[in-house]
Order: structure tokens, then sequence, then C-alpha cells
């Protein structure tokens, strides 16, 4: 059992809550996270939170378990001030720490209502063990939509690339070198404007990245023609017709990538569905760019679908990439509003706008996330 601190309440205190509000027949909400760093993306998140029960309980990972979750450098801030932070506000009733990479035990022991994820999660994605726990105690799941540009990784990455402070000012713990420049392979098969969007990030230093090679399996895509003009290393693979590659184009696909020593693979508008070995061996560092607010409008014309479909908004999705198209999980959305009488051409036109800010910030971060490199 973790150091609950002055702030944290045991189990036995929140089972002992969660049987008050069911005697009363009202609902406890049970959440969990690390919430460093509280920022206005957390609080608006809790509050959600809350507002599908009657009381709301957190729990927060003890600050070894968020060591081994982000490595490190994290948390910044002790469990015990998290815990008091959190119990500051007026939608948190209860804060238990606990140690383990999961809440398994927690859910089985506390038995809430409600558990609530935040959206970067889809019910299929939830860890199975925390999924069969929450099943087997008739527990309702609630994914809230995520809040937009506010992440702690965001903030951390503001002051490491010295946006908020000097550089020199900003102490960075020995084991974090403030340069850590990403190797990345683009794979598009169109126009190439994400391509040039992540060229344009680097040329302005906001993105600390090189682009070691640039893959189209169509010979006389833009996104080639642009990336040699630009002085890059561009390759045509090879790769038949169809949405399917062969087994053929996907080793000789990996074999690039790994000659070119990449760290990360970006789908910059690849028309190809990625297989072995290349998911296997580039497992949780490739990430795709998608026009819709995923899970909503996987596949193709996700936006002209967002319209027919009367959908207020859409926006975009960048994502690892996983055997389930267009499924991985999320790692960053930004919302587009569709407004009357938009024509798909002018709905698209904005939500690329939005993915050129969006898929260089989610890299330049990348680091941040938490995400691994090799
Ligand atoms: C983007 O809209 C992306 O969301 C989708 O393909 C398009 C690629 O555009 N996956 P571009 O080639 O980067 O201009």
């Amino acid at each position: 059992m973790a150091d609950q601190g002055t702030w944290g309440s045991t189990v036995d205190e929140a089972r002992k809550l969660r049987d008050a509000l069911d005697a009363r027949g009202e609902k406890l909400v049970f959440t969990n996270g690390c919430f460093d760093l509280l920022h206005a993306g957390h609080v608006r998140y809790l509050r959600q939170a809350r507002a599908l029960g009657d009381a709301l309980l957190v729990a927060l990972n003890s600050d070894s378990s968020v060591r081994a979750l982000k490595g490190p450098s994290r948390p910044v801030t002790s469990q015990a001030d998290r815990a008091e932070i959190l119990r500051a506000l007026a939608s948190v009733d209860c804060v238990v720490v606990f140690d383990e990479p999961r809440v398994t035990k927690l859910i089985k022991s506390i038995k809430p209502h409600i558990y609530a994820k935040g959206g970067d999660y889809t019910i299929d994605s939830l860890d199975s063990g925390e999924r069969a726990a929450l099943d087997k105690t008739g527990a309702r799941i609630e994914i809230l939509p995520l809040v937009p540009g506010r992440s702690t990784t965001n903030t951390l990455a503001r002051l490491l690339q010295g946006e908020v402070m000097p550089r020199a000012s900003v102490e960075v713990p020995a084991h974090e070198p403030v340069t850590r420049t990403l190797r990345l392979g683009i794979l598009g098969s169109g126009r190439g404007s994400n391509f040039e969007a992540i060229h344009h990030a680097i040329q302005q230093g906001v993105l600390d990245a090189d682009i070691r090679v640039v893959i189209s399996d169509l010979a006389d895509a833009p996104i080639l023609q642009k990336a040699r003009e630009l002085g890059y290393q561009a390759l045509h693979l090879e790769a038949g017709t169809g949405a399917k590659m062969s087994a053929e184009a996907q080793k000789r696909l990996c074999d690039i990538l790994q000659d070119h020593d990449i760290q990360v693979v970006v789908c910059a508008g690849f028309m190809r569905i990625l297989k072995e070995p290349v998911l296997d061996i580039f497992t949780d560092r490739i990430v795709n760019i998608h026009p819709s607010l995923l899970p909503k409008f996987k596949g193709r014309n996700a936006w002209a679908r967002a319209i027919e479909e009367g959908e207020l908004e859409s926006g975009c999705t960048v994502h690892l990439v996983t055997d389930e198209i267009d499924g991985g999980r999320i790692l960053a959305q930004e919302v587009v509003p569709i407004q009357l009488g938009d024509t798909t051409e002018q709905l698209y036109e904005r939500i690329q706008e939005q993915e050129h800010k969006l898929l260089p910030r989610v890299l330049a971060e990348w680091h941040a996330l938490g995400l691994p490199t090799e």
C-alpha cells in the first residue's frame, strides 16, 4: 500500500465512502492518473468526471509508479503535493495513492459505480485486466473527451524548448539531454503537405528532428518531388496495386527504414496498410495523421462523411499505428468546427491547417510524451 500522506485516503476509507453512497442510491465515480503539474485540461476532465455521479475518487499514481510509466525525470511534483492539490479541487472527494502499474486491485476492492477515462483511450483499448475487473463489478465505463492542447507533456516541452524561460536557466537533469534529435522516416502517397509542415518546423527550430528518408508507394507522388527539391533522400517503394502491400514490399520497406537508422516512422498520407515486420520492429514508433476525431470516422474521406452525418465538429488526430486501421493509441487531437454550408473542400482545408500544426507538435513532444525511440 502506498504512503497516503496527509491528503490521501486508505482503501478502507474509500470503500466506506462507496458504501455510504450506495446506501443512499448515489454513485461513486472512479478515475486514475498521474496528475503531474495540474493544468486546465486536468481540471476540466475532473469536473466532467464528477458530474457523472455523486462523488469522485481519484486513484493517483505514486511517485514510483509515475517513474515506471514516464521515465526517471517524472513526476515533477511529489505524490504528497499532487494529492494535496487534487483534494483542494471542489470536484474531487477522495484521493487514493497507489503503487501498482494498474488499478485492477483498487477497482476490485472499491467497486466504483462508474469508471471515467480520458479520450486518449477507447473502451476497446482499456487494459484487459482493468476492463475485466470493471465488468465484474458492473461499473459503467465512460470515456471523456480530451481537452485539446492542454497536457503536462506540452508544458514540459515548452519549458525544455526554452519557450518559457531561456534554456540556460532551466535545470535539466543530467540523464535528460536537451538535444535529442529524432531521426524520422516519412511515408506518403500524396501531396506531401504534412511532410512540408514537418520540414518547416525543423527549419524554424521548433522541432528537433532529422528527416532521413521520404518514401512513397507512388513513383510520381508530389511528396517525392517536393522532398527531392528540398534536398532529402526520396525513394519510390515498388508496392504493387491496392491498399495491401506484398510481404516482400513490407520487408523491403522495413530494411530501408532500418538502413536509415530511423527512430520514428511518420505516415503522412500513406495509403497502404503496414504489416510485419515494420509493425513489429517499430512498435509504438509509427504515427499516423488522420483527418477526423478518432475513433469517429476511421478510413477514407472522413471529413466528407462527418458533413454527411450532420456532425457539428470534425478535426484531426495523431495516433500510433497498430494492425487495427486508424485504431492505435491517440496521442493528440485538434477540433475543427463544421460551419453551416461548409463544402467538403472548405472543411478539409481547415482540417489540413490544423494537421500541419498538430503533427510537428506531437513529434516535438515525442520524448516528453514518454514514447520510445529505440
Ligand atoms: C492528410 O489529410 C492526412 O490526414 C491523411 O492524408 C492526408 C495527407 O495529406 N491521412 P498530405 O499528403 O500531407 O498533404
